[in-house]
């Protein structure tokens, strides 16, 4: 199981010492929210704050656009440090060549579904990806509370992967804590994006070592599931 604080939920007066705080924690990737005010209705943080923290840290980069223009942000993202970068199904014709140009920039390619979107929008690009990213909050803001209807998603995902003979993680985000992330698991998540429950938590160590161990039960790759 991938777990993935979400910087979000940071301190943003010290980014350098929260990114600290998640390399030393053990969790698996560092997902970097980045808003538009246009895709979205905030404004997180740009490029020069990923390439800031590329060097202070060894963990995994997951940067997860939801923003209207995109393509002029994919080489600005993949120099400043990216390993993988989420682009939004909702953007329609586009998602093609942006899975595309993030492949041809030797990043791993996610592709992110909101709420009220239908699965099948994904369907069409489920073998041009490494990761989907099944929202299960309105992106925006941190802390809302968690989608349930988004579940059947995450079933339809991993029934298309096995049919397929695909491996794409299935990652969820918005609203993962240690109740909704086993709800998740249960269905087939693999990607656990949490900003407010990890950053809450005084130990984070701790709390991505308890998210691990509570998903775990339901990871299908280890022989012996403790269900
Ligand atoms: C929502 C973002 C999420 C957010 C999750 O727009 O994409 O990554 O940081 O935060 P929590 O875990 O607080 O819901
Ligand atoms: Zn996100």
């Amino acid at each position: 199981m991938i777990i993935a604080p979400s910087l979000l939920a940071a301190n943003f007066g010290c980014f350098a010492k929260e990114a600290a705080r998640v390399d030393r924690s053990g969790a698996d990737w560092l997902h970097l929210d980045i808003m538009d005010g246009h895709f979205v209705e905030n404004i997180s943080f740009g490029p020069k704050v990923v390439q800031t923290l590329r060097p202070l840290v060894k963990i995994f980069f997951d940067v997860h656009l939801m923003c209207s223009r995109p393509e002029i942000l994919l080489e600005p993202f993949a120099r400043a440090g990216a390993d993988q970068i989420d682009v939004h199904v909702e953007l329609g014709e586009q998602v093609t060549p942006l899975l595309w140009k993030i492949k041809s920039l030797g990043k791993r390619a996610g592709l992110a579904i909101n709420p009220p979107t239908a699965v099948s929008m994904v369907q069409p690009f489920l073998d041009q990806i490494d990761s989907l990213l099944v929202m299960t909050v309105n992106p925006g803001f941190g802390g809302q509370q968690f989608i349930h209807e988004a579940l059947p998603k995450i079933q339809q995902a991993v029934d298309w992967r096995r049919q397929r003979g695909l491996s794409y993680n299935i990652g969820v985000d918005g609203g993962i804590d240690f109740k909704t992330a086993p709800e998740c698991a249960r269905v087939g998540a693999d990607a656990f994006i949490s900003g407010t429950t990890l950053f809450g938590q005084r130990n984070m160590k701790a709390a991505v070592s308890k998210l691990r161990r509570i998903t775990a039960a339901y990871d299908p790759s280890l022989s012996d599931p403790a269900i």
